[in-house]
């Protein structure tokens, strides 16, 4: 489908997945019928959530959006004159915020590109989309509405000229490793020649510091959590009382991982109307909600290695904190 929004310069295509994809009630069935509860990170963002999330973005403790800004207006630059990209390809790409320094780059350097931004929250996404078009003048946004763990091998990209594909926001460590490694390897199929991918990863670092990060004390990101079971309440016509969950990050050295759940904070029954049941939630009962794996520089450079990638240079937030890496193919 291609929508006329206003401008020519705007458009998007909701993308068909390449393979099935579990629905909301096959994820629910599969993840909250019976301990251990989990469901998959992507239904945090609907209008609300995704609006949490860039509140998330400017708490003191969020320290990721801010390291990988900073390094995004260090470097553009360098990343935009190395890239040379004709097509910009931006998975989760939100707001588009911090994407705003690369075409600031490209601006500076007189080398304008064609921006695809690929998020499952039409609406940031088509919002952002506008603002852009309107503030960079030779821009062109085609946005490009779904779900990329439908697989990214079919999307709308002209086959010809350079590609650079963005994957900010340490967004790769929100999946499990097996997982991470099957997105790289449909990165992989998308870059060829010279194309580059611009990546940006969370670093292991002082336990204190990250747990509070996804636990800052405005409660906004317990808000966030919180609100993935409003989702489910409206998608699942279910009744989740959401004073009775606690948010909780922790950090699992072993794993190299912050998990988010929510705890139950009492005994109580959920209607789960969509699936025709009741589940029991008992009291300290958690659900988990989402993995954010922190990385060192050789846990990324192996995960990379393992897709066929390799790094090309290396941008590091001071002490550490933060990596923004180009990589291109190892061929
Ligand atoms: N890149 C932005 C946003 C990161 S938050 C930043 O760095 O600030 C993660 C983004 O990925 C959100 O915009 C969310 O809507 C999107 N997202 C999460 N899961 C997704 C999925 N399965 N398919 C497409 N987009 C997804
Ligand atoms: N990609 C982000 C990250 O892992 C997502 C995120 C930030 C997040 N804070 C969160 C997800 C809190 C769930 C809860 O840092």
């Amino acid at each position: 489908m291609r929508l006329s929004l206003g401008t020519r310069r705007l458009s998007s295509s909701e993308i068909t997945p390449a393979r099935a994809l579990p629905t909301l009630v096959d994820d629910a069935r599969a993840g909250l019928l019976a301990p251990p509860r989990q469901l998959p990170p992507k239904y945090f963002y609907d209008d609300y959530g995704s609006q949490l999330f860039e509140a998330i973005c400017a708490t003191p403790e969020y320290y990721p959006s801010r390291a990988e800004a900073s390094l995004l207006s260090r470097h553009a630059t360098q990343i935009i004159e190395r890239a040379a990209p004709d097509h910009m390809l931006e998975l989760g790409s939100g707001s588009s915020r911090k994407t705003r320094l690369l075409f600031d780059a490209c601006d500076a350097l007189a080398m304008p590109c064609i921006y695809w931004p690929f998020d499952v929250s039409a609406q940031m996404m088509l919002d952002a989309g506008a603002a852009l078009v309107t503030d960079y003048s030779w821009l062109s946004v085609h946005a490009l509405i779904g779900d990329y763990t439908g697989g990214i091998g079919n999307l709308p990209l002209p086959a010809q000229g350079r590609r650079l594909i963005v994957f900010l926001g340490g967004t790769l460590g929100n999946f499990e490793p097996d997982q991470a490694r099957a997105m790289l390897g449909e990165i992989v199929g998308l870059l060829r020649g010279d194309d580059l991918l611009l990546l940006g990863v969370d670093r292991v670092k002082d336990t204190a510091r990250l747990e509070a990060a996804y636990d800052d004390a405005q409660g906004i990101t317990a808000e966030f959590n919180r609100n993935v079971l409003t989702v489910l309440n409206r998608e699942l016509d279910a009744d989740f009382d959401l004073a009775a969950y606690r948010h909780r990050a922790v950090f699992d050295e072993q794993r190299a991982r912050i998990e988010m759940r929510l705890v139950s904070e009492r005994d109580h029954s959920v209607r789960l109307g969509a699936l025709d049941t009741t589940i029991e939630i008992t009291a300290g009962e958690e659900i988990v909600t989402e993995f954010s794996h922190k990385f060192t520089p050789a846990s990324i450079e192996a995960l990379l290695a393992d897709a066929g990638l390799i790094v090309d240079t290396h941008f590091e937030a001071d002490q550490g904190d933060y990596s923004l890496l180009l990589v291109r193919r190892d061929s």
